[in-house]
């Protein structure tokens, strides 16, 4: 009994296009804006952080030089605030993305899908399983960050973990669908999934969203698979693969959601975010009680 290995790596694609968020997105990267005083993509390498990893690869193109920028010193700020007693939280806040774990980058080359950028990371994550974080999906929960609860289940179960939701009919079509049974409660036996089902091909209203704990044979399984919707390499058709054969387990975690790949996942993390935020929290409420009054 080799006993199942610990999860310390994980992958965070971020080399999509981001139409849906254009122009934003035209020379900013759409991890890279902001929830009230954070980039998107901060949110998730904290996330991997608290969930026990160590080392995360940011998987980006050449548009998204920013995002290596924003997890690396910034020498002439960091030497000005840090002389300035006032500044000392800024400082503090303006170091901290460079202290969070070891960061490495790798540029998809061309966007070749979500499968693709996957496989760019094969060398980084060698014969281990990891966890993957997809780069628009920030998530915040009370309790466990989502990556956790998947990497517990992973330690649990010992197969492949895809986060899931159940979505509405109408959005089932957008993502995938999840041939599953349950084991226990929010966990599932998968064995079958479809990207960007049609209504009449929809086995469930359950959806991977946001977060994937992997095996490392998913590789070989990614090398091995046609390019599937959008003449795009597909993770979940690789996942598939892995389901049909070895199957993965479903969790439906716990935690809200943002899609920051949408005009309307943006303003609601930003309200949310911005209604408990220390510094802005009171005036921000009172003015959004203000604002509801004149709709
Ligand atoms: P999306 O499906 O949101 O695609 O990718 P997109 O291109 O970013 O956005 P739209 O649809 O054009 O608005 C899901 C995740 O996979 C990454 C994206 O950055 C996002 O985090 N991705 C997608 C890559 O890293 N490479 C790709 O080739 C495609």
């Amino acid at each position: 009994e080799i006993g199942i290995m610990k999860i310390t790596k994980a992958i965070i694609p971020a080399a999509g296009l981001g139409t849906r968020v254009l122009p934003a997105s035209k020379a900013v990267p759409k991890e890279m804006l902001n929830i009230v005083d954070k980039p998107a993509i901060q949110y998730l390498v904290e996330e991997a952080v608290n969930s026990g990893i160590t080392d995360v690869l940011i998987i980006t193109n050449r548009g998204k030089g920013v995002i290596e920028d924003h997890f690396d010193h910034a020498y002439e700020l960091e030497d000005k605030l840090s002389k300035n007693p006032d500044k000392k939280e800024l400082y503090e806040a303006v170091l901290e993305p460079s202290q969070l774990c070891n960061t490495y980058f790798l540029r998809q080359k061309e966007t070749g899908g979500l499968g693709h950028a996957v496989l760019c990371a094969k060398n980084f994550v060698g014969n281990e399983p990891f966890a993957i974080l997809y780069g628009d999906d920030v998530f915040i929960s009370d309790g466990d960050p989502v990556t956790k609860q998947l990497i517990d289940a992973y330690e649990k179960y010992g197969k492949g973990i895809v986060g899931v939701k159940e979505a509405p009919t109408k959005d089932v079509s957008k993502y995938c669908s999840l041939k599953v049974q349950k084991i226990e409660d929010k966990v599932f036996n998968c064995t079958d999934m479809i990207e960007k089902p049609k209504p009449e091909e929809i086995m469930s209203n359950y959806s991977i969203l946001g977060r994937v704990v992997m095996p490392p044979e998913i590789f070989e399984i990614l090398e091995n698979t046609p390019k599937g919707a959008g003449n795009e390499l597909q993770l979940t058709d690789a996942m598939k693969t892995l389901a049909q054969t070895k199957g993965v387990i479903a969790l439906d975690y716990y935690g809200t959601r943002y899609d920051m790949g949408n005009k309307m996942g943006i303003m609601k993390a930003n309200c949310e975010v911005a209604l408990k935020h220390p510094e802005i929290a009171e005036d921000f409420k009172a003015y959004i009680k203000e604002l509801a009054k004149t709709l």
